[in-house]
């Protein structure tokens, strides 16, 4: 068919719409078939090209009259370009409107949708295929990523096992002497401890300490978890030690510990032979030297030792790493494995400080109550209803609250340890069928109520446990 252009159309509605109010309508109709002419240049026939419009999403909103007046106005107006313009060809139109494609006329139009259909087709298995590849690449580059951050993380690893065997190099094994009262050394493999949570950077700080060869003092309120910490952390080392060896040593300081449990005394064997009878830090010297694995030494409530028995560790805490007992030294080989850890227990307003040339050879770490979160993951080892825990709980935070307020003295305090035992007890009370309502007072009681002397805590803390017990 001819092309209406937009000037043929300005020159029709000039010439042959007087009303010029008309024009816009007129125009905007015409205006149609001109783009989709431009856009479908092959089409041959008027009703071809408004059928095309009427599948063309930017003119979904018309209705078939509509259309029917642009295809009259269009006849119209090509009538006007034929006769007064090019008078050249015969207009080509069809009089019937074509409303589906089997009314379709023409084979070109059948062509050009198939043609339409086909490309489409194309593009979306060519987009499918696009998009496969996109995640596939995903995958690759995101696994590329972990194998690379694996790879830094095992270089990192290997670089540090370097740096601490760097500092621990050179170990020669010595025997434990023979005027030493022999002991057995599988008494002080590290036992299983449960699992320490860290709440803030405690046991990394702890294991920091170890790895640069220092000592360190954890120093934190009754409960905190200072001493299973260390039991952890000894613990791990024996489970990362190919031999499963790491040993772990314990002392409870007091004020009556001295040169015997720290260092040495005279003794005699079952033979009645005199022999040197190791304490506990020189036990672990002589462990550490002889077996070349960690050896922990704990030295709990370390602030208790009295000014001269903190002097008798003095050596084996700084860089000439021995122990002067008055039996003969004992000395610490060159890359043996030795952590001397010390607990300060923060809770006693009359806490016996440590002497402070003492204290500078140590590092400090601070540890802190349990955390609700913390004590949920203690807890979770227990096969007990979650009200019940929720009450055990709360009588700690309450009894807790009345420490502070210096309602109860620090003594009547729920320890984890006690709530631990309360939930074991808890646990076989409901095994054995004993009501609930009845299970949890009993099972509080023997941890926790019947255990205090004095009156006035006793008093306090029955009226705790009846509060939370009977809310
Ligand atoms: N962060 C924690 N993760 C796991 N268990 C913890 C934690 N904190 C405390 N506990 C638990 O609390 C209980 C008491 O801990 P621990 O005996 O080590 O405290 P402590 O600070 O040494 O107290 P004390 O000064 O009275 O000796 C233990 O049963 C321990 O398992
Ligand atoms: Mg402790």
């Amino acid at each position: 068919m001819e092309k209406i252009t937009l000037d043929k159309l300005e020159k029709f509605l000039n010439s042959e719409i007087s009303n010029q109010d008309h024009h816009k309508v007129w125009r905007c109709n015409i205006k149609k078939i001109i783009t989709l002419h431009n856009e479908n240049t092959k089409i041959e026939f008027l009703n071809d090209l408004i059928l095309i419009g009427k599948s063309d999403p930017r003119y979904s909103h018309l209705q078939n009259s509509t259309w029917n007046t642009i295809r009259k106005n269009t006849e119209t107006c090509m009538a006007f370009c034929a006769n007064s313009i090019t008078k050249s060809e015969p207009l080509q139109t069809v009089d019937e409107p074509l409303q589906t494609v089997d009314d379709i006329s023409s084979i070109a139009m059948k062509d050009q949708i198939a043609n339409l259909n086909a490309k489409s087709k194309l593009q979306a298995e060519q987009h499918e295929i696009t998009r496969l590849q996109i995640i596939e690449d995903e995958k690759r580059l995101l696994k590329i990523q972990e194998d690379e951050l694996k790879r830094q993380a095992e270089i990192k690893a290997q670089a540090l096992t370097n740096k601490i065997d760097s500092i621990f190099e050179g170990f020669e094994s010595e025997k434990i002497p023979e005027d030493v009262l022999q002991f057995d050394k599988s008494d002080f493999l590290a036992k299983e401890a449960p699992e320490y949570y860290q709440q803030y950077t405690e046991l990394d700080d702890t294991m920091l300490s170890l790895m640069c060869d220092q000592s360190c003092l954890l120093s934190g309120v009754s409960g905190s978890g200072k001493t299973e910490l260390l039991r952890r952390i000894a613990w791990n080392l024996r489970q990362q030690d190919e031999d499963k060896e790491a040993y772990l040593l314990k002392l409870s300081c007091g004020q009556d510990t001295k040169q015997k449990q720290l260092l040495d005394s005279l003794g005699m064997n079952i033979e009645q032979k005199v022999k040197r009878v190791l304490g506990v830090v020189a036990k672990a010297i002589m462990l550490a030297n002889e077996t070349g694995k960690w050896v922990i030494v704990i030295l709990d409530e370390i602030n208790l030792l009295t000014p001269k028995s903190q002097k008798l560790l003095n050596g084996i805490l700084d860089g000439s790493r021995f122990l002067d007992s008055d039996l003969g030294k004992i000395q610490r080989n060159k890359g043996s494995r030795l952590f001397l850890a010390g607990t300060l227990n923060a809770n006693y307003s009359g806490t016996q400080q440590l002497n402070v040339e003492f204290k500078d050879r140590f590092n400090e770490v601070l540890t802190y109550k349990p955390t609700r979160d913390t004590l949920d993951k203690i807890f979770v080892q227990f096969d007990i209803a979650q009200d019940e825990k929720d009450s055990i709980i709360k009588i700690y935070e309450e009894l807790d609250k009345a420490q502070m307020e210096k309602d109860v003295t620090e003594k009547a305090k729920y320890t984890i340890r006690s709530m631990c035992a309360t939930m074991q007890k808890l646990e076989m009370l409901e095994f054995q069928g004993v009501e609930k309502s009845v299970r949890l007072q009993r099972a509080v009681n023997m941890s926790l109520t019947n255990k205090f002397n004095d009156e006035v805590d006793h008093e306090k803390v029955v009226k705790i446990v009846d509060g939370v017990l009977n809310c």
